[in-house]
Parts: C-alpha cells; sequence; structure tokens
C-alpha cells in the first residue's frame, strides 16, 4: 500500500516508524513531515489544512491510505472533502468526519455528549454572551479553583484554571470579550477536580474498537511539574496506577459508552480517540477528547504496540476492528523531550542538531526539526523526543537521559525527571 501521514511532529514520526515496519508499506509519504522522517519515506512540503494539495498528492501517487495526526483538518473536514470527492472516495481516512471531530474542536459539544451518555466528567455549565449572569451564579455554587475553558479549539491555551473568584469572573468576561477569538464565543466553566491525569487511547472503526496501552504525560516545562504548560515534556507508558481494576472501569464506564454513543448518533467515525481522564479517588472521569492520537504519548504508546500497524489501519476502513487483538509489548517505554531554549515561550531555531548517530539504545523521534544542506537543524519548539524501554521507568529513563546526554543543540532544554511521580 501507499501510505500518506498528514503532519510534522514527533506523532507522526513514531506513526510513520510503525508504518514502515509493515511489510504491507510500498511508497510512504508525510505532508510535510520533519528531518526524521525523510529517513522514512519522502516529505511532500504541504500545510496540513492544504486540501486541494492532499488530493493532488493522493491522486498523483495513487495513495491508498491517509492517517491524519493533528486535530486542525480534522476539525476543518478534511474527512467530509475525501467522501465528497469523486476521485478521492475509495481511499480510507484513518480520522473522524468533521462531526466526530467536535468532540475536540468543541467543548461544549464533547460535554453534551458525555451527559447524553452518562459519562462520568466533571459538572459543568456553557455560557455565552446570552447567559453570563447564569454563568457567575453556577461559579458561586463551586468550589474554587475554577475552570473556565474557551469552546473552540485555542491551540492548547484556551484552559484557565483560577483560585479567585473575582479573578475567574474578570476572566469569564475577557473570554468572551475575545481574548481567544471565536473560539471563547462559548465557554464551558466547569467544576475542578482533583486527581491524577492519565491518556487512554482507542482506535474504532465506528461500532468496535481496540484499546492500545495508556500513557502518562508531562505537561508542565519544569521538573516537579512545575511553570508554564507545553505540548508535553515526556511520557511514559503503561502507567503503575492504571492498574486492572481501574482500566475496567475506564472501558467499561467511558471507552464502550463512548463509542456506543458514536455509533448510536450515526457519526462517521473512523480513527484514534483520545480520552483525557483523571483518576479520582480510583474513578475515572473524562477532562478531555481529543480525535487524534497524544504528543509525546504516541512515541510510548506505538513503540509497545506489537500488532502491524497498517493491519489495523486497514481495519478500521474495513470495518473489522472487532476481530481484533492487541498485543502489547510488557516492558515500560519512557520518552524525554527535548526542546528549544525558551520553550514554550520565545525560541529561537535554525541551530544545528549534533550526535544523533551516536545514540544505540533508544528510538530518536524527531519533532521540530528539518534538514538543511544534509544537517539537522532545530525547528520548532520540541525537537526530539528520545524513547526507551526498560523493565522499570527508572530503567528506561536512565537510557532516555545516556540518549540526551550524546545529543547537543544550542538552548537544548529537557526534563530529568520523566516518570519520578508514579515511583516516589
Ligand atoms: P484540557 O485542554 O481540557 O485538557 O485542559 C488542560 C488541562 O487543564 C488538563 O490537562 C488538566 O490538567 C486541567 N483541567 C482541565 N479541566 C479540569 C477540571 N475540570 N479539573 C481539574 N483540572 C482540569
Ligand atoms: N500530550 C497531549 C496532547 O497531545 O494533547
Amino acid at each position: 500500500m501507499n501510505i500518506l501521514v498528514v503532519g510534522s511532529g514527533g506523532r507522526e514520526h513514531a506513526l510513520g516508524r510503525s508504518i514502515r515496519n509493515s511489510a504491507q508499506t510500498q511508497k510512504l509519504f508525510f505532508a510535510p513531515g520533519n528531518a526524521g522522517t525523510l529517513e522514512l519515506g519522502e516529505n511532500v512540503p504541504l500545510g496540513v489544512n492544504d486540501f486541494e494539495g492532499i488530493k493532488a498528492l493522493v491522486l498523483e501517487q495513487s495513495i491508498d491510505l491517509v492517517v491524519v495526526g493533528p486535530e486542525e483538518p480534522l476539525v476543518r473536514g478534511l474527512v467530509d472533502f475525501f467522501k465528497a470527492d469523486e476521485l478521492l472516495q475509495k481511499v480510507a481516512v484513518v480520522g473522524p468526519s468533521a462531526e466526530g471531530a467536535r468532540l475536540e474542536g468543541s467543548k461544549d459539544f464533547a460535554k453534551q455528549f458525555m451527559l447524553r451518555h452518562n459519562i462520568p466528567t466533571a459538572r459543568y455549565l456553557s455560557v455565552s454572551a446570552a447567559n453570563v449572569p447564569e454563568g457567575r451564579a453556577f461559579m458561586q455554587q463551586l468550589a474554587p479553583p475554577y475552570v473556565l475553558k474557551a469552546d473552540g479549539l485555542a491551540a492548547g491555551k484556551g484552559v484557565l484554571i483560577i483560585d479567585d473568584y473575582e479573578e475567574a469572573s474578570a476572566e469569564l468576561d475577557r473570554m468572551l470579550g475575545g481574548k481567544f477569538g471565536a473560539a471563547g464565543n462559548t465557554v464551558v466553566i466547569e467544576e475542578f477536580l482533583s486527581g491524577i491525569e492519565l491518556s487512554v487511547f482507542a482506535l474504532t472503526d465506528g461500532k468496535d474498537y481496540v484499546l492500545l496501552p495508556e500513557a502518562k504525560d508531562y505537561k508542565r516545562i519544569g521538573e516537579g511539574d512545575t511553570g508554564l504548560n507545553t505540548g508535553g515534556m515526556g511520557a511514559v507508558s503503561p502507567v503503575p496506577f492504571a492498574d486492572k481494576d481501574f482500566m475496567q472501569k475506564v472501558e467499561e464506564r467511558i471507552v464502550r459508552p463512548t463509542v456506543a454513543g458514536i455509533a448510536a448518533e450515526g457519526i462517521d467515525y473512523k480513527g484514534f480517540v483520545f480520552f483525557g481522564l483523571i483518576k479520582v479517588n480510583n474513578d475515572p472521569y473524562v477532562i478531555e477528547y481529543n480525535v487524534r492520537m497524544g504528543d509525546p504519548e504516541t512515541e510510548v504508546v506505538l513503540p509497545r504496540l506489537k500488532n502491524d500497524l497498517v493491519d489495523l489501519l486497514r481495519a478500521v476502513g474495513e470495518g473489522r476492528l472487532g476481530s481484533i487483538r492487541c498485543e502489547v509489548d510488557e516492558r515500560t517505554a519512557l520518552t524525554m523531550v527535548l526542546v528549544s531554549g525558551g520553550y514554550p515561550d520565545a525560541y529561537k531555531k535554525g541551530f544545528e542538531v549534533r550526535g544523533l548517530d551516536k545514540v544505540k539504545d533508544s528510538l530518536v523521534f524527531h519533532a521540530g526539526t528539518n534538514s538543511k544542506e544534509g544537517k539537522v537543524c532545530t525547528n520548532g519548539g520540541r525537537v526530539l523526543a528520545l524513547t526507551s524501554f526498560g523493565p522499570n521507568i527508572e530503567e528506561a529513563r536512565a537510557l532516555s537521559l545516556a540518549a540526551a546526554a550524546q545529543i547537543n543543540f544550542e538552548g537544548c532544554n529537557y526534563r530529568k525527571d520523566i516518570g519520578f511521580d508514579l515511583i516516589h
């Protein structure tokens, strides 16, 4: 098969690696890819939202299967675009329709969906210009801190957690006033849940699903979970506190009703579902849905998956997931993300990345890199994800630390404490 991966991060490099490992893969393309994906296939300089460009590439290269990494093209209707085009209809696309992608693209839609299907989540109220007093009254009923979420996509910045009522109330006005643009025309006010978070992933064909390994990611820039939020500084899989009993609750109360809800509502959804969960007193609640894989979670989830990924992706398109079982490597996978100095605030790009060939015992996934005159250069905030296996978290982390010590680029920064909280 000829396969296209849409996207350019560590997630897409990890997807590409697993796809390349399948004997079924002939040509592999990335749009636009990075310096790492160049070693697996061909990079085509297209934006992820360039539907016409993607169409031309798919037709020109006889691509049979498209895997969409990021959420934005899904929310904008890439799958619907394929369905509506006579020439593209027969191409399998892994990703939900725009309607399904609303589970990530609209927090209000996601909350209503959970309410309809009795899926545990924080209490909430959706507020727009029309019901601000009701919003304030709802906030007053809640105990601080107050959670305010812009309804639409806001590049991961649309969630505010504020201790003080007056400040939260003023922030509500600013959000409704356009702080996050149209994404904040509706604001979801939520009850704060206190617990530990984890990411659970399913792949669904719209009626059946397979559960992939779970993971925990580390969002803050600083060690000990301090400082600003980032796209993710590292991840670990499996997650020790997600034991069999807990994962059974996750499946029964969350995953199964979600997929059943998608089917019952006639939503066209053939793709990944990412459940952002929080464990409160041993019970799982949904913090958010995403309609794609996580990054950097993919860099630990897929290396643990023993199945031929192309088999799974084909089964999605053909509605055969019900007959497939996932085989998982029991070892611990840990990834450590090397970022540009200054990230997640302003940072410089274009520094040469040295020492990549010295890494032998870890997988090197490229995120923000590009290739310039044969050299690998930094091209984003998150530059590389170094994934290692071990019998436990400590040993996997030691390998990723050793790999990180081999690599250098100006301003390189990373967290040395990935997985620490799970064992101390
Ligand atoms: P989201 O973009 O919805 O994942 O929110 C970003 C982060 O805010 C989450 O990963 C949580 O750490 C936190 N968060 C969101 N909603 C809540 C909530 N209801 N209670 C506690 N923390 C939350
Ligand atoms: N690591 C979290 C995400 O991909 O949204």
